[in-house]
């Protein structure tokens, strides 16, 4: 949700973990997006810092491979990356060495000749967050102008979160901070405000008198193959719910912020957070489900189970699938289930957010053998971002009256021209570039989330809650099926 005033007050960007994947993947396509787009200041200098030891053309040159196999391939040409990769350079560094940032500076043009304060992108394992915001500061490299990004995970519990966030506001102001999560950036996930606070006749109906359940849905077909480690201490829960999922709820949760600013939009959220109704001790068993994928088949080909990976330890019993029932405790959903699921190796890549209407009160059709079927809201983030909405119609037809459900489809590809489908780090980057913060988390936020995973997690280690097996290829364990049924609801497929 930008507006589209140029951004003009910073001069640079300094991109740490400038050789790691997500740079590679996404971060440098995005930035050349920008630049051919117009997007980037004039004199705006790219910096990219890591350990390795590379010339600044063999540095481009691979900036210029991950453009060329990026979602941005075919913004690729000749002349417009000759221009781009002007605005480049690399520099190595050492945060452990005394002096070790110095090539920044060095690489850094004089404030004079660029206006505005220069931006520190952290795409580096979370263990150096601190240590590089520490050295930063001590290099004297940050100032009032200064912002720095981060990316997830912010710790792995509130206490380690604390602790990042403490280091990072050591050397940065809170409304310096900006710590993405990358749903934010996707135009679906965008939509869903404008959605709900550009229409009027969601409001009315958007609480516990007229919503009958939520469902929220990020299913993955990939695996873990290539980051088990990684993954392995982390886990479904921590590494999608914590971030992502809980973001989605508190977009469809909060309440309508006073003005489309970050701290009244991140204010209505925190709300959210608070408001969720503790899963701890033995309530983990009745509301939430853990799984592992083990081997099957999924997108038509084979696929090896959790354990098999490679570099896998046969024993983990860390969790590739997560399902939950959450309760927002506040007067607009009181009693209104939240449903949650996201998982590796699942049948088919989808994230969606589902409103389930309640049925209508009386059924004046009952005496001719018609059922109703509830109103429901699909909003569908991606492969395909669309809206619908389904509604009971009559069959045409004069001998009989028969009923069905039929589908009121917002395709926004449709609705607004098949135009370019941006990387969510797009629009995250420019937000930045123009300084607003408010589809980016707040210190609050991450802590008040990890403090309602940490009940989760406790709740496991207490009752000894084990990950479930579901074949790769499925929808995962049949207990997670059972989550909603015993409940009188089902998962939309
Ligand atoms: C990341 C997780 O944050 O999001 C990954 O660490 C996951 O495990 C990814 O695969 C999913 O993002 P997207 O945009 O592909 O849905």
């Amino acid at each position: 949700m930008t507006n589209t005033t140029l951004p003009a007050d910073c001069r640079a960007l300094v991109l740490f973990g400038a050789t790691g994947d997500l740079a590679k993947r996404m971060l440098w396509p995005s930035l050349y997006a920008l630049d051919r787009d117009g997007l980037l200041p004039k004199q705006f200098q790219l910096i990219g810092a890591a350990t390795s030891k590379l010339s600044n053309d063999e540095f481009i040159t691979k900036v210029q491979q991950s453009v060329q196999s990026s979602a941005n391939a075919k913004l690729y040409d000749e002349a417009g990356f000759a221009a781009f990769a002007q605005r480049i350079r690399y520099v190595s560094i050492n945060i452990d060495a005394p002096g070790g940032l110095e090539p920044i500076r060095s690489a850094l043009a004089p404030a004079s000749e660029g206006s505005g304060g220069v931006i520190y992108y952290l795409s580096t394992g979370p263990q150096l967050f601190g240590p590089i915001c520490l050295a930063l500061r001590d290099a004297k490299l940050v100032d009032a102008a200064s912002r720095i990004i981060v990316e997830k995970p912010i710790g792995t519990d509130t206490e380690s979160a604390r602790r990042v966030n403490e280091a990072i506001g050591a050397a940065f102001e809170e409304h310096q901070v900006f710590r993405i999560d990358h749903y934010l950036g996707k135009e679906a996930v965008q939509n869903l405000l404008a959605l709900r606070f550009a229409n009027a006749i969601f409001e009315p109906l958007w609480n516990a008198n007229a919503i009958e359940q939520v469902q929220i849905t990020v299913a993955e077909t990939v695996g873990v193959d290539g980051r088990w480690g990684f993954y392995d201490s982390t886990g479904a829960l921590r590494d999608m719910v914590q971030s992502h999922l809980l973001q989605l709820l508190c977009l469809v949760a909060m309440e309508p912020p006073a003005s489309f600013t970050p701290s009244a939009v991140r204010n209505e959220k925190v709300k959210v957070l608070w408001s969720l109704r503790p899963i701890t001790g033995n309530d983990v068993e009745a509301q939430t489900v853990r799984g592992q994928y083990t081997a099957g088949y999924s997108g038509g080909e084979a696929a090896r189970g959790y354990g098999e990976e490679t570099g896998a330890n046969a024993g983990s019993d860390t969790e590739t699938f997560v399902a939950l029932r959450v309760e927002v405790d506040n007067w607009r959903w009181a009693g209104v289930p939240f449903y949650l699921r996201t998982g590796k190796r699942l049948q088919r890549r989808s994230s969606e957010i589902v409103i389930q209407f309640k049925s209508a009160p009386y059924n004046i059709f009952a005496g001719i053998g018609a059922s109703l079927a509830p109103n429901v809201l699909l909003i569908k983030l991606q492969p395909d971002e669309m809206i619908t909405l389904t509604l009971m119609h009559k069959k045409p037809g004069v001998n009989e009256t028969k009923l069905a459900q039929v589908p009121l489809n917002l395709s926004l590809g449709d609705a607004f021209g098949q135009g370019r489908r941006r990387i969510a780090y797009e629009r995250m980057l420019l937000d930045v570039l123009r300084n607003n913060s408010a589809l980016f988390v707040r210190r609050d936020e991450v802590e008040a989330a990890w403090t309602w995973i940490d009940g989760i997690i406790d709740g496991w280690k207490s009752t000894g809650q084990k990950a479930k097996p579901y074949p790769a290829g499925s929808w995962g364990p049949s207990a997670a099926i059972a989550l909603t049924e015993k409940h009188g609801h089902s998962w939309h497929e």
